[in-house]
């Protein structure tokens, strides 16, 4: 059986104050969950997260990180850094960073090497646009862009990582795949990994991300493939996230 997690994404949210407010309440109302609970945060907030939450059961890391160790990449931040500040995971190849910042399927497989070279656990996100949906091409894409890891790394290399699937139509959009929907996507990026490993197939941590909220989740985490949620904007209100954890437990 795998055990559920639920990874918060702040996005480019939250300010000292509104941060210390948000952690605190989540470590009082989180204790006893049977559930993996992380926090990803913008990096200028790392140490102040990992000082409220070192020692707690509540894990931490960063939204992104280079593919480069060190180097010349003005405003780049690498991943022994984010291991400095006791990161444990890291989201690669958001859809907002493929998107928004140009991030390829071989820039993100270089991230999740990145990642894991310096002991960090990737959280590879994956999902389709909402016309690659209607094309019919959902599986095709999120598929590709497993597969750009893979091809990389060995499909080993997914023995330590978490998977994320967010059909990129479903973010910050409130409406969110059905658990019928998600579950399917889920179930075939599970059967492609089996075709190169069943015991890393079975093991992995596959969440659904995109419009997750308190009144839908526990529908999404009862499906047999979905091992939790990677949630944002439900992830800025400690009451919001904390009743996501709840139906995840
Ligand atoms: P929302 O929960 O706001 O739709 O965001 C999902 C997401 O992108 C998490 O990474």
């Amino acid at each position: 059986m795998r055990k559920k997690l639920v990874i918060g994404n702040w996005k480019m949210h939250g300010n000292l104050q509104q941060n210390e407010a948000l952690l605190s309440a989540i470590l009082r109302d989180i204790d006893g969950l049977a559930v993996g609970v992380a926090v990803c945060v913008p990096f200028p907030y790392l140490q102040q997260t990992a000082n409220l939450l070192s020692g707690s059961v509540v894990a931490w890391g960063a939204q992104t990180l280079s593919e480069h160790p060190s180097g010349a990449y003005t405003g780049e931040v690498s991943a022994s850094m984010l291991r400095d500040f006791g990161c444990r995971y890291v989201l690669v190849g958001h859809s907002e960073r493929r998107a928004l910042f140009g991030e390829t399927d071989a820039a993100v497989a270089a991230k999740f090497r990145s990642a894991q070279v310096n002991g960090l656990v990737p959280v590879l996100c994956v999902g389709e646009t909402l016309a690659e949906r209607d094309a019919g091409r959902t599986l095709e894409v999120v598929r590709a862009q497993v597969n750009a890891v893979i091809n990389l790394l060995g499909v080993e290399a997914l023995a330590s990582a978490v998977v994320a699937y967010e059909p990129v139509w479903a973010i910050g959009t409130g409406v969110t795949a059905s658990p019928a929907q998600a579950q399917e996507v889920h179930a075939a990026i599970r059967d492609h990994i089996a075709g190169a490993n069943c015991n890393v197939a079975q093991a992995l941590p596959i969440l659904y991300g995109g419009s997750v909220k308190a009144q839908n989740a526990a529908a999404l985490f009862a499906c047999k493939d979905i091992d939790g949620g990677l949630i944002g904007g439900a992830a800025l209100v400690a009451e919001d996230f904390v009743a996501v954890c709840r139906a995840a437990a």
